[in-house]
C-alpha cells in the first residue's frame, strides 16, 4: 500500500490536484486561496508545490494531497486512494479485495447500474416509450450518451436480479438506495422478493459527484403514469450520496464555468439537460431544492459569478429558503435571470434560444432585483428590464412605504458579506428613500442575523493561538529550517519554554538530536516526532513569514523569539515563587521563606540579563 501511496504522490502535484478545487493564486514560492474548509474574507490556505503540502493558517488543517482529498470530499482513506489513483493512472486493482470498504463497493454498484439502466434505454424494447418521451423534450443522443440518461424497466428486480449476477449483495445494493427492503407482507399481490428495486418503469438520471463518479440517481415518471407516483424519486441519502452536497453536473459543468466565469444555477434536471445541450455547458441544478452551504462553498472554486435561473422571491423568508443569503454572505456575485412568466429554462430555450439569450443579457444583479422588488411592491414604478432602479428617486413614497422598504432591505444589506458592498448598498438605500445614511447605519447594527456566526464556521473553530504559542511555533520552525543559525540557541533552551504539548515534544526531539549528533538534522528529528504534519507546517509558517530574510536579519528574529520565550518562562517561574513565598511567609515557615526570596533574586537576575 505504501509503494501505491508513493506512486500516486510522485506522479501527482498536489497544486494541480488542489486547483481543480480551489482558485489558487501564486504568493512567492507558494500559492494561497480562500480556504474550501471554512467561510473567510482573506486567504489563509497556503500550498507548497515545493513540499508537496497544503495548510490553512486559519482554521489549521493541512497535510498531504490525500489529506486533501479526504477532507474535500469527506471521504475515508480508502476512497481518497481511489479518486487519487484515478487521476494518477495509477492502477489499484490488486489491492481492491483488501481494501473494499463498504463505500467503494456502493460506488461500484452505483456505476453498473447507471452503465446498465443506460443499455436499457438505448437498447431495449421495453424502453420504447421512454426514447420517444426523450425525443418528443428535445434531447438529442449526444445528450443522452453525455449524462448517461437511463431507463429503469417496469419489473421488480430487473436491477437487483443483474447485480446480484454480478456478485453484489443484497445488503450493499440496498446500502446504495437501489433495492428496499420489504419489511411486510400484507397481500398476495405482494412480489415475493425480499428487496425490490426502488426505481420501476422511470427515465433515469445519474447523478455525479464533482469528479464524475455515479453517487446516486434521479428519475422521472413517464407521462401517463403522474397520478399514480411521485413525478421524482431520489436515491435517499447513502454512505456516498448526500443531496445536499451535490450539484447536478457540476462534474461536466465545472471547467466551463471557470472559462466562461460564470455557473448557471437552475431548479431540474431537464433544464441542465435542454442548456447543455444548446451550448450552456456552465449550467448546474439543485435538483428543485433550495441552495445548501455546502454546495455554495463548491463555487468560488471555479467563479465567483453566479446566474440563477429560477423563481426568486422577494428577500426575507424565502430568500433564505432558496439559499440565496449563502451567495451573498460568501460574497459571490448573484444575479437573477427573469424568464416569461411560468416558463422555466427548458421550454424558453426549446422554444426559442434568443428568449432565452436576451433574459440572460437582462440578468439583474441580486441586491438591484431585490431593491426593484421591493420597489414595486411598495407601489413605486418597477425598473425598466436590465436597469437599476437605484438612483431613481421615487417622491410618490409614503412613510409607511419607506419604513416597510427599510424593514425588508435592511436585512439583505446585513447578509453581505463584504464591508464595502455593504456600505455600497446602504449608502443606495439611504439615498434613494432620502433617509438619513447614519441612521440606517445605526439600524443596520440591530438586524439580527439568523443564527450565531460561529454556526457559519461549521467545519471547524478558528485558529486561535497565543502569543506565546505562535514564538514558539516561529522559533522551532526557524531553528528546523535554518539548523546553523538555530542550533546556537539549544544551549539555553528549556523545554518549559513551550507553551504547548506539540511544541515541547518538538522541542524535546531537536534537542536530543543536537546533543547526540552536535547538528539539527531534520530528518532524524522526524523519526522522533509525530505527527511529523507539525513539522511540516512550522516550515511552511516560516518559508511564508520569512520570506527574503538575509541570514542576520533571521539571526536577530531568533534572538528576539528566544528572549520572548525565556522571558514568559520566566515570569511564570517568577510568579509562582511570588505566591510560594507569600504562603510561606504567611505560614511564618522561614526557611521557606529564605529559600523562595532567593529563588526570585536569581529569577530577577536571569530577566535582567535578557534585556
Ligand atoms: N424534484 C424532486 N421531487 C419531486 C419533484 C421535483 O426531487 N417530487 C426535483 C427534481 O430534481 C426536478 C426538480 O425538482 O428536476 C424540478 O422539478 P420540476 O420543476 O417539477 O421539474 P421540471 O424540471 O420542470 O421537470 P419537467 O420539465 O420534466 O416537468
Ligand atoms: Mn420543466
Amino acid at each position: 500500500m505504501a509503494n501505491v501511496v508513493e506512486e500516486i504522490k510522485s506522479r501527482l502535484d498536489i497544486v494541480d490536484v488542489i486547483s481543480e478545487y480551489v482558485q489558487l493564486k501564486r504568493a512567492g514560492t507558494s500559492l494561497k486561496a480562500l480556504c474550501p474548509f471554512h467561510q473567510e474574507k482573506n486567504p489563509s490556505f497556503f500550498v507548497s508545490p515545493e513540499r508537496q503540502i497544503w495548510h490553512c493558517f486559519s482554521c489549521n488543517r493541512g497535510g498531504d494531497v490525500f489529506a486533501f482529498i479526504k477532507e474535500i470530499e469527506g471521504v475515508e482513506f480508502p476512497q481518497a486512494l481511489r479518486i487519487l489513483a484515478k487521476k494518477a493512472g495509477v492502477e489499484i486493482k490488486a489491492y481492491d479485495r483488501r481494501m473494499v470498504s463498504q463505500n467503494t463497493k456502493i460506488l461500484d454498484i452505483s456505476r453498473l447500474s447507471a452503465k446498465f439502466y443506460h443499455k436499457v434505454l438505448l437498447e431495449s424494447s421495453l424502453a420504447r416509450e421512454a426514447r420517444k418521451y426523450l425525443k418528443e423534450r428535445g434531447l438529442d443522443k449526444k445528450t443522452i450518451t453525455e449524462f448517461q440518461l437511463g431507463f429503469a424497466p417496469p419489473g421488480w428486480d430487473t436491477l437487483l436480479k443483474f447485480l446480484l449476477k454480478r456478485g453484489y449483495k443484497e445488503a450493499d445494493i440496498e446500502a446504495a438506495g437501489l433495492v428496499i427492503k420489504r419489511t411486510e407482507y400484507p397481500s398476495t399481490q405482494v412480489p415475493k422478493y425480499t428487496y425490490y428495486d426502488r426505481f420501476r418503469n422511470r427515465i433515469i438520471f445519474p447523478i455525479s459527484d464533482v469528479h464524475g463518479q455515479v453517487v446516486g440517481f434521479t428519475s422521472r415518471i413517464l407521462p401517463g403514469a403522474e397520478d399514480k407516483t411521485a413525478k421524482y424519486i431520489n436515491t435517499p441519502e447513502t454512505p456516498i450520496y448526500n443531496k445536499s452536497r451535490v450539484l447536478y453536473a457540476l462534474d461536466k459543468a465545472k471547467l466551463e464555468a471557470r472559462s466562461r466565469d460564470s455557473l448557471i444555477l437552475v431548479e431540474g434536471q431537464m433544464d441542465v439537460l435542454a442548456l447543455h445541450q444548446k451550448g450552456w455547458k456552465n449550467t448546474v441544478c439543485t435538483s428543485g431544492t433550495a441552495l445548501t452551504r455546502d454546495q455554495v462553498a463548491f463555487i468560488p472554486r471555479y467563479t465567483k459569478n453566479v446566474i440563477l435561473a429560477f423563481d426568486v422571491d422577494a428577500p426575507g423568508e424565502a430568500a433564505a429558503q432558496r439559499g440565496i443569503d449563502l451567495l451573498l454572505e460568501t460574497g459571490l456575485d448573484a444575479k437573477v435571470v427573469r424568464l416569461p412568466e411560468g416558463k422555466d429554462p427548458d421550454e424558453c430555450i426549446r422554444k426559442n434560444p434568443k428568449i432565452w439569450e436576451q433574459a440572460l443579457k437582462k440578468a439583474l444583479p441580486i441586491m438591484d432585483y431585490y431593491f426593484s422588488l421591493a420597489f414595486s411592491a411598495r407601489g413605486g414604478s418597477p425598473p425598466e428590464d436590465g436597469h437599476s432602479v437605484l438612483g431613481r428617486k421615487d417622491k410618490e413614497l409614503s412613510i409607511e412605504d419607506k419604513k416597510g422598504m427599510v424593514k425588508v432591505l435592511l436585512p439583505v444589506i446585513a447578509k453581505l458579506g463584504d464591508p464595502v458592498e455593504q456600505d455600497l448598498w446602504l449608502k443606495k438605500l439611504a439615498s434613494d428613500l432620502s433617509i438619513r445614511e447614519a441612521s440606517l447605519r445605526e439600524a443596520l447594527a440591530k438586524v439580527k442575523l439568523p443564527g450565531p456566526l460561529e454556526k457559519r464556521h461549521e467545519v471547524g473553530p478558528a485558529r486561535r493561538v497565543s502569543q506565546a504559542q505562535l514564538a514558539g511555533e516561529r522559533f522551532l520552525g526557524l531553528a528546523l529550517k535554518h539548523p546553523e543559525l538555530g542550533q546556537k540557541f539549544l544551549k539555553g533552551m528549556i523545554l518549559d519554554m513551550f507553551v504547548t504539548p506539540h511544541l515541547q515534544n518538538l522541542a524535546k526531539a531537536v534537542k536530543k538530536c543536537y546533543f547526540q549528533d552536535k547538528e539539527i538534522k531534520i530528518t532524524r528529528i522526524r523519526k522522533d516526532f509525530s505527527p511529523s504534519h507539525y513539522i511540516d507546517y512550522l516550515l511552511f509558517l516560516v518559508e511564508e513569514e520569512f520570506k527574503g530574510y538575509a541570514s542576520s536579519a533571521l539571526e536577530q528574529e531568533l534572538e528576539k523569539l528566544f528572549r520572548l520565550l525565556k522571558k514568559g518562562y520566566l515570569s511564570e517561574k517568577m510568579e509562582k515563587a511570588t505566591l510560594n513565598l507569600k504562603k510561606a511567609e504567611e505560614a511564618a515557615e522561614d526557611a521557606l521563606v529564605e529559600k523562595y526570596a532567593a529563588n526570585i533574586a536569581d529569577l530577577s537576575a536571569e530577566m535582567a540579563k535578557l534585556k
